[in-house]
Protein backbone atom coordinates (compact mmCIF):
# COMPACT_ATOMS: atom_id res chain seq x y z
CA UNK A 1 0.00 0.00 0.00
CA UNK A 2 0.86 3.05 -0.70
CA UNK A 3 1.00 6.44 1.58
CA UNK A 4 -0.47 9.42 0.39
CA UNK A 5 -1.58 11.61 3.47
CA UNK A 6 -0.61 11.15 6.72
CA UNK A 7 -1.87 13.81 9.08
CA UNK A 8 -2.31 14.41 13.03
CA UNK A 9 -6.12 14.43 14.26
CA UNK A 10 -5.95 14.67 18.17
CA UNK A 11 -4.77 13.58 21.55
CA UNK A 12 -6.79 12.89 24.40
CA UNK A 13 -7.20 10.43 27.42
CA UNK A 14 -10.97 9.90 26.60
CA UNK A 15 -12.26 7.43 24.72
CA UNK A 16 -15.62 8.92 24.16
CA UNK A 17 -13.53 12.19 22.38
CA UNK A 18 -11.94 9.80 19.75
CA UNK A 19 -12.66 10.03 16.49
CA UNK A 20 -15.91 8.82 15.45
CA UNK A 21 -15.21 4.86 14.80
CA UNK A 22 -16.39 4.82 10.85
CA UNK A 23 -12.85 3.86 9.88
CA UNK A 24 -10.59 0.65 10.27
CA UNK A 25 -8.32 1.56 13.33
CA UNK A 26 -4.47 -0.06 14.51
CA UNK A 27 -3.00 0.61 17.57
CA UNK A 28 0.88 0.43 18.26
CA UNK A 29 1.70 -0.16 21.78
CA UNK A 30 4.81 -1.59 23.91
CA UNK A 31 7.18 -0.85 26.21
CA UNK A 32 8.26 2.37 26.75
CA UNK A 33 11.43 3.30 24.21
CA UNK A 34 10.53 0.37 22.06
CA UNK A 35 10.13 2.40 19.16
CA UNK A 36 6.09 3.11 18.48
CA UNK A 37 6.50 6.17 17.19
CA UNK A 38 9.59 5.93 15.83
CA UNK A 39 7.81 3.14 13.49
CA UNK A 40 4.69 5.11 12.69
CA UNK A 41 7.25 8.25 11.23
CA UNK A 42 8.94 4.96 9.66
CA UNK A 43 5.32 3.71 7.81
CA UNK A 44 3.89 6.92 6.78
CA UNK A 45 7.47 8.33 5.77
CA UNK A 46 6.95 11.49 8.13
CA UNK A 47 10.53 12.24 10.59
CA UNK A 48 8.40 13.70 13.25
CA UNK A 49 4.71 12.83 12.62
CA UNK A 50 4.71 11.05 16.20
CA UNK A 51 7.09 12.56 18.36
CA UNK A 52 10.14 10.18 19.59
CA UNK A 53 12.81 10.54 22.46
CA UNK A 54 15.84 8.76 23.41
CA UNK A 55 14.07 8.99 26.86
CA UNK A 56 11.29 6.40 27.85
CA UNK A 57 7.63 7.65 28.90
CA UNK A 58 7.71 10.48 25.42
CA UNK A 59 4.50 9.69 24.38
CA UNK A 60 1.37 9.95 27.16
CA UNK A 61 -1.80 10.65 25.24
CA UNK A 62 -3.99 8.50 22.95
CA UNK A 63 -2.60 10.15 19.44
CA UNK A 64 -4.82 9.45 16.88
CA UNK A 65 -3.31 9.99 12.74
CA UNK A 66 -5.64 9.67 9.43
CA UNK A 67 -3.77 8.11 6.91
CA UNK A 68 -4.87 8.16 3.01
CA UNK A 69 -7.98 9.61 4.03
CA UNK A 70 -9.11 5.97 5.41
CA UNK A 71 -7.76 4.31 8.13
CA UNK A 72 -6.35 5.63 11.64
CA UNK A 73 -2.54 4.53 12.96
CA UNK A 74 -2.83 5.30 16.93
CA UNK A 75 0.11 5.93 18.62
CA UNK A 76 -0.09 4.78 22.26
CA UNK A 77 1.93 5.65 25.81
CA UNK A 78 4.25 2.43 26.21
CA UNK A 79 3.94 0.59 29.20
CA UNK A 80 6.95 -0.47 31.76
CA UNK A 81 8.76 2.95 32.25
CA UNK A 82 10.30 2.27 35.80
CA UNK A 83 10.08 6.02 36.62
CA UNK A 84 6.24 6.26 36.34
CA UNK A 85 4.50 6.07 39.56
CA UNK A 86 2.14 4.12 40.87
CA UNK A 87 -1.01 6.49 40.43
CA UNK A 88 0.55 7.19 36.72
CA UNK A 89 0.40 3.60 35.71
CA UNK A 90 -2.92 3.01 37.21
CA UNK A 91 -4.03 6.01 35.35
CA UNK A 92 -2.57 4.57 32.10
CA UNK A 93 -4.23 0.68 32.63
CA UNK A 94 -7.52 2.97 33.30
CA UNK A 95 -7.65 4.51 29.60
CA UNK A 96 -5.34 2.48 28.07
CA UNK A 97 -7.41 -1.18 28.83
CA UNK A 98 -10.80 0.89 28.15
CA UNK A 99 -9.27 2.14 24.85
CA UNK A 100 -8.30 -1.21 24.14
CA UNK A 101 -11.55 -3.07 25.25
CA UNK A 102 -14.07 -0.71 24.07
CA UNK A 103 -13.09 0.96 20.76
CA UNK A 104 -14.88 -0.75 18.54
CA UNK A 105 -13.10 -0.10 15.15
CA UNK A 106 -9.82 -1.26 16.32
CA UNK A 107 -8.82 -3.85 14.03
CA UNK A 108 -5.76 -4.97 15.17
CA UNK A 109 -3.09 -4.10 17.87
CA UNK A 110 0.57 -3.96 16.47
CA UNK A 111 2.18 -4.91 19.79
CA UNK A 112 6.00 -3.83 19.74
CA UNK A 113 8.95 -6.01 20.88
CA UNK A 114 12.93 -5.24 20.98
CA UNK A 115 14.13 -7.75 19.06
CA UNK A 116 17.81 -7.81 21.03
CA UNK A 117 16.14 -8.56 24.11
CA UNK A 118 14.91 -12.10 25.69
CA UNK A 119 11.35 -12.61 25.78
CA UNK A 120 10.38 -10.03 28.25
CA UNK A 121 7.45 -10.90 30.87
CA UNK A 122 5.74 -7.42 30.81
CA UNK A 123 5.09 -8.13 26.74
CA UNK A 124 4.10 -11.87 27.57
CA UNK A 125 1.54 -10.82 30.10
CA UNK A 126 0.82 -8.28 27.79
CA UNK A 127 -0.10 -10.39 24.70
CA UNK A 128 -1.69 -12.84 27.42
CA UNK A 129 -4.65 -9.90 28.58
CA UNK A 130 -4.86 -9.34 24.83
CA UNK A 131 -5.55 -13.21 24.25
CA UNK A 132 -8.25 -12.83 27.56
CA UNK A 133 -9.98 -10.52 26.05
CA UNK A 134 -10.07 -11.76 22.36
CA UNK A 135 -8.64 -8.38 21.24
CA UNK A 136 -6.59 -9.16 18.26
CA UNK A 137 -2.94 -8.56 17.89
CA UNK A 138 0.46 -8.98 15.99
CA UNK A 139 4.09 -8.98 16.93
CA UNK A 140 6.39 -6.55 15.96
CA UNK A 141 9.92 -6.69 16.38
CA UNK A 142 11.62 -3.82 16.30
CA UNK A 143 15.42 -2.09 15.84
CA UNK A 144 16.48 -5.16 13.48
CA UNK A 145 19.32 -3.01 12.64
CA UNK A 146 20.83 -2.72 16.16
CA UNK A 147 21.20 -6.79 15.81
CA UNK A 148 24.65 -7.86 14.81
CA UNK A 149 24.22 -10.20 11.32
CA UNK A 150 24.69 -13.32 13.28
CA UNK A 151 21.87 -12.26 15.60
CA UNK A 152 19.29 -11.61 12.83
CA UNK A 153 18.21 -15.04 12.12
CA UNK A 154 18.27 -16.33 15.51
CA UNK A 155 16.24 -14.55 18.16
CA UNK A 156 12.55 -14.86 16.35
CA UNK A 157 13.27 -18.76 16.89
CA UNK A 158 13.67 -18.27 20.39
CA UNK A 159 11.06 -16.04 21.13
CA UNK A 160 8.69 -18.29 19.11
CA UNK A 161 9.65 -21.05 21.98
CA UNK A 162 8.95 -18.73 24.28
CA UNK A 163 5.36 -18.46 23.00
CA UNK A 164 4.89 -21.28 22.03
CA UNK A 165 4.13 -22.72 25.81
CA UNK A 166 1.42 -20.13 26.27
CA UNK A 167 -0.35 -20.02 22.77
CA UNK A 168 -1.17 -23.23 20.61
CA UNK A 169 -0.16 -20.43 17.61
CA UNK A 170 1.81 -17.74 16.69
CA UNK A 171 0.27 -14.56 16.05
CA UNK A 172 1.29 -12.61 12.64
CA UNK A 173 4.85 -11.07 13.07
CA UNK A 174 6.77 -8.49 11.32
CA UNK A 175 10.50 -7.70 11.64
CA UNK A 176 11.26 -3.99 11.04
CA UNK A 177 13.69 -1.92 11.18
CA UNK A 178 12.99 2.66 11.58
CA UNK A 179 16.45 3.33 9.92
CA UNK A 180 16.21 0.80 7.33
CA UNK A 181 12.90 0.74 6.94
CA UNK A 182 12.96 -3.33 6.83
CA UNK A 183 9.42 -4.86 7.24
CA UNK A 184 7.72 -1.71 6.31
CA UNK A 185 5.87 -3.25 2.80
CA UNK A 186 4.95 -5.96 4.94
CA UNK A 187 3.13 -4.12 7.26
CA UNK A 188 1.32 -2.11 5.12
CA UNK A 189 0.77 -4.58 2.69
CA UNK A 190 -1.09 -6.71 6.00
CA UNK A 191 -2.92 -3.63 6.71
CA UNK A 192 -3.98 -2.73 3.39
CA UNK A 193 -6.03 -6.37 3.86
CA UNK A 194 -7.00 -6.19 6.78
CA UNK A 195 -8.75 -2.71 5.87
CA UNK A 196 -10.56 -4.98 3.39
CA UNK A 197 -12.71 -6.36 6.01
CA UNK A 198 -13.98 -3.51 7.59
CA UNK A 199 -17.46 -3.15 7.38
CA UNK A 200 -18.02 0.94 8.91
P1 LIG B 1 7.58 6.08 24.33
O1 LIG B 1 6.71 7.03 23.57
O2 LIG B 1 8.46 6.76 25.31
O3 LIG B 1 6.82 4.95 24.93
O4 LIG B 1 8.64 5.43 23.29
P2 LIG B 1 8.41 4.85 21.81
O5 LIG B 1 8.13 3.39 21.90
O6 LIG B 1 7.45 5.68 21.04
O7 LIG B 1 9.88 4.98 21.20
P3 LIG B 1 10.45 6.07 20.19
O8 LIG B 1 9.89 5.87 18.83
O9 LIG B 1 10.34 7.42 20.80
O10 LIG B 1 11.97 5.59 20.09
C1 LIG B 1 12.79 5.46 21.25
C2 LIG B 1 14.26 5.50 20.84
O11 LIG B 1 14.60 4.38 20.04
C3 LIG B 1 14.61 6.73 19.99
O12 LIG B 1 15.89 7.16 20.37
C4 LIG B 1 14.61 6.19 18.57
O13 LIG B 1 15.45 6.90 17.70
C5 LIG B 1 15.13 4.78 18.77
N1 LIG B 1 14.62 3.85 17.74
C6 LIG B 1 13.33 3.58 17.47
N2 LIG B 1 13.21 2.67 16.48
C7 LIG B 1 14.48 2.36 16.10
C8 LIG B 1 15.04 1.46 15.11
O14 LIG B 1 14.36 0.75 14.36
N3 LIG B 1 16.39 1.42 15.05
C9 LIG B 1 17.20 2.16 15.86
N4 LIG B 1 18.51 2.01 15.73
N5 LIG B 1 16.71 2.99 16.79
C10 LIG B 1 15.37 3.10 16.91
MG1 LIG C 1 6.22 7.19 21.65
Amino acid sequence: MKINTARFVISNTDITKCPEPNMPEYAFIGRSNVGKSSLINMLTNHKSLAKTSGKPGKTQLINHFLINDDWYLVDLPGYGYAKTGKTQRMKWEKFIQEYLEKRENLLNVFVLIDSRLEPQQIDLNFMGYLGEKGIPFSMVFTKLDKLRPGQKGAFYPRYKREMLKIWEEMPPHFITSAVDTSGKEELLDYIEEVNGMFEG
